[in-house]
């Protein structure tokens, strides 16, 4: 179920069966030679609209401006400063919050987000509290950690994964996006063919979730976009698998936070 594509009504009339939602985050950023400047939105999307259908829950539309400053310097990229999102994000829960929405399920597909909505999660838990009534819960999950998508991507990737345009989110557009996947991929099948070199394990540590210097710096570093993913390892196929395996992690995810005290 789509907020977007419901009526007021609509919304008036789910509450009162469930008061909870998920909310898709993603990115507007380049993502190396073949993949997608949408792919962490897409990514977020599919799985959350896959999981809306199969348990039913509200979706709401994906926040996809977000914090990509270490991108800029790649055509396409777009950022927000982090206290713009965070201002936004707190706002949205403020939102759904007033509204009578209980359970708020982010949905994530970019890692500098992580950072972000923490803080903007207990920003809202510092001013819900000072407020009468029940504090909503919040819960954080990027697809890339549930169980199964994790086991697949090391399985089928390991370290070619990486941490930037990595092969299982340009799957997974392959698989919501086929037309425009294709295309991309024939155009940058030369400069992605190359096998990048392998991310050292201090890099890992100081720069995982997206932990970047400036932009200026990052594109010198990573001059292809990707960073340290063999994105041409991606298939249609292993991105329909990859969303089946997050949508029935998410279902399992979300109902145990629902079931949560
Ligand atoms: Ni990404």
């Amino acid at each position: 179920m789509q907020l977007a594509l419901s009526t007021s009504a609509q919304v008036e009339h789910y509450l009162q069966r469930s008061k909870s939602i998920v909310i898709p985050l993603g990115s507007t950023e380049q993502h190396g030679p073949i993949g997608l400047i949408g792919t962490d939105t897409l990514c977020a999307q599919t799985i959350a609209a896959r999981l809306g259908a199969h348990r039913g829950v509200l979706v709401a539309p994906a926040l996809s401006l977000t914090v990509a400053q270490f991108n800029r310097g790649f055509a396409g990229t777009l950022t927000v400063r982090a206290s713009t999102l965070l201002a936004l994000i707190l706002d949205v829960l403020h939102s759904l919050a007033d509204q009578g929405f209980q359970r708020i399920y982010l949905l994530n597909g970019h890692g500098a987000n992580i950072a972000v909505a923490r803080a903007a999660c207990q920003d809202f838990y510092l001013e819900r509290g000072r407020m009468a009534g029940a504090v909503p819960h919040c819960r954080l999950r990027s697809w890339w950690e549930y169980p199964e998508v994790d086991r697949l991507r090391r399985a089928w990737y390991g370290s070619l994964e990486g941490l930037h345009a990595t092969p299982s989110e340009v799957a997974i557009v392959m698989a919501a996006e086929p037309e425009h996947s294709a295309r991309a991929r024939r155009e940058g099948e030369a400069l992605a063919a190359d096998a990048p070199a392998p991310l050292s394990a201090a890099f890992l540590r100081d720069h995982g979730g997206d932990n970047h210097f400036d932009a200026a710096s990052h594109r010198a570093a990573f001059p292809d976009g990707r960073v340290g993913s063999h994105s041409i390892l991606a298939t249609r196929e292993h991105g329909e698998a990859l969303i089946a395996a997050a949508v029935a992690d998410a279902a399992r995810d979300l109902a145990a936070f629902e079931a949560e005290q």
